[in-house]
C-alpha cells in the first residue's frame, strides 16, 4: 500500500498544488500518493493559479490537470500525513479534525525542516513570479526530506 500524503494550504490554488506536484515527482505512485486541498472552497473545481502552474512548468512539473477542492472529513482516515502550510491552516484543519488519530496525523510542512519552529510557506497570492519561484524553492527543499523519510520507511517495514 503507498503512503497517502495531503497538502493544504487556503485556496488550494498556489502552495498546496505545487507542494502536490513537486513530492509526487520525487516518488513513484506504488510508493507514496499525494493529493491536495483548501480549507476555503472559494475556488473548488478550478486550476492551479497560472503562477503556479508557470512556476512548475519551469521546472519540467505540469500541475495543470489538478482541480481545486475543499478538505473534508473522509481526507482524516484517507491520507496518512497532512501536510499544512502555515500556522493558520493548521488551526483550521484541527478544528475539524474528527478524532485525536486525525489530529496527529496533521503537521506544519517546514517543521520537517527546522523542527519544531512553525515557520511557514509565505502565502505567494498577492505577490509576484519571483514569490512563486521562492515557494517553488522551499517546497521542493522540504519535499526532498519528506520524500526520503518515506523512502526510508518504506524500506523498514
Ligand atoms: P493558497 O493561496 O492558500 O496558497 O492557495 C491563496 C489562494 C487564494 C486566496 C488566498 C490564498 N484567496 O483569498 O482567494
Amino acid at each position: 500500500m503507498p503512503t497517502k500524503v495531503l497538502m493544504v494550504c487556503l485556496g488550494n490554488i498556489c502552495r498546496s498544488p505545487l507542494a502536490e506536484g513537486i513530492l509526487q515527482s520525487k516518488l513513484s505512485k506504488d510508493i507514496c500518493l499525494v493529493d491536495s486541498a483548501g480549507t476555503g472552497n472559494w475556488h473548488a473545481g478550478e486550476a492551479p493559479d497560472k503562477r503556479s502552474i508557470a512556476a512548475a512548468k519551469n521546472h519540467g512539473l505540469d500541475i495543470s490537470q489538478q482541480r481545486c477542492r475543499q478538505i473534508k472529513q473522509s481526507d482524516f482516515s484517507n491520507f496518512d500525513y497532512i501536510y499544512v502550510m502555515d500556522n493558520s491552516n493548521y488551526t483550521n484543519v484541527l478544528a475539524i479534525a474528527p478524532s485525536e488519530t486525525s489530529k496527529s496525523k496533521v503537521k506544519v510542512i517546514l517543521n520537517e525542516l527546522h523542527p519544531n519552529q512553525n515557520l511557514e510557506v509565505p502565502d505567494p497570492y498577492w505577490g509576484n513570479s519571483n514569490d512563486f519561484e521562492n515557494v517553488y524553492q522551499i517546497l521542493d527543499e522540504v519535499c526532498e526530506v519528506i520524500a526520503q523519510q518515506i523512502k526510508s520507511k518504506k524500506i523498514t517495514v
